[in-house]
């Protein structure tokens, strides 16, 4: 069965494309999970993928990952908190209690921004950090996940 990856996004996300290109690029959050859906589908990940505005939606999606008894979770995820990677221990202890590996992903470059996007919460939890790389950083971060589950 192919592994099941849980890609994560966070607030004003949904409005990529339109919210500031110059900083975040043209592309829609649609065409981003178009372009992952069909690396997954080459690499032989089942990809799941998710936006919400809401923290303890967010927070929430990242406990459904664990699985339970009844449904198997997800192998890994790839997140993208936006906003509440500087502000949200929430987001880090859901992180936490989640096993596989986690890939914080932004599509700006964080550190050549505002001092207050220079700390993340949810880099203490993640195995794996891309920044700078806009829309194609989704893909970067898939390619990678494939690597560590054995699939590229
Ligand atoms: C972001 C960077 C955050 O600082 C910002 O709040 C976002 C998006 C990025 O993808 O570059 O909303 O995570």
């Amino acid at each position: 069965m192919a592994p099941r990856i849980d890609i994560i996004n966070g607030p004003n996300l949904n409005l990529l494309g339109q919210r500031e290109p110059d900083i975040y690029g043209s592309e829609t959050l649609a065409s981003i999970e178009a372009a992952c859906r069909a690396l997954a589908d080459r690499v032989g990940l089942d990809l799941h993928f998710f936006q919400s505005n809401h923290e303890g939606a967010l927070v929430d999606r990242i406990q459904a990952a664990r699985g339970d008894g009844k449904a198997p979770g997800a192998a890994g995820i790839v997140i993208n908190p936006a906003a509440y990677t500087h502000s949200s221990v929430a987001i880090l202890d859901a992180l936490a209690a989640f096993d596989g590996p986690v890939i914080e992903l932004h599509l700006s470059n964080v550190h050549r921004r505002e001092a207050f996007r220079h700390h993340s919460y949810i880099s203490a939890r993640a195995d794996a950090v891309i920044a700078g790389c806009g829309a194609q950083g989704y893909e970067l971060a898939l390619w990678r996940m494939a690597r560590l589950l054995g699939r590229a």
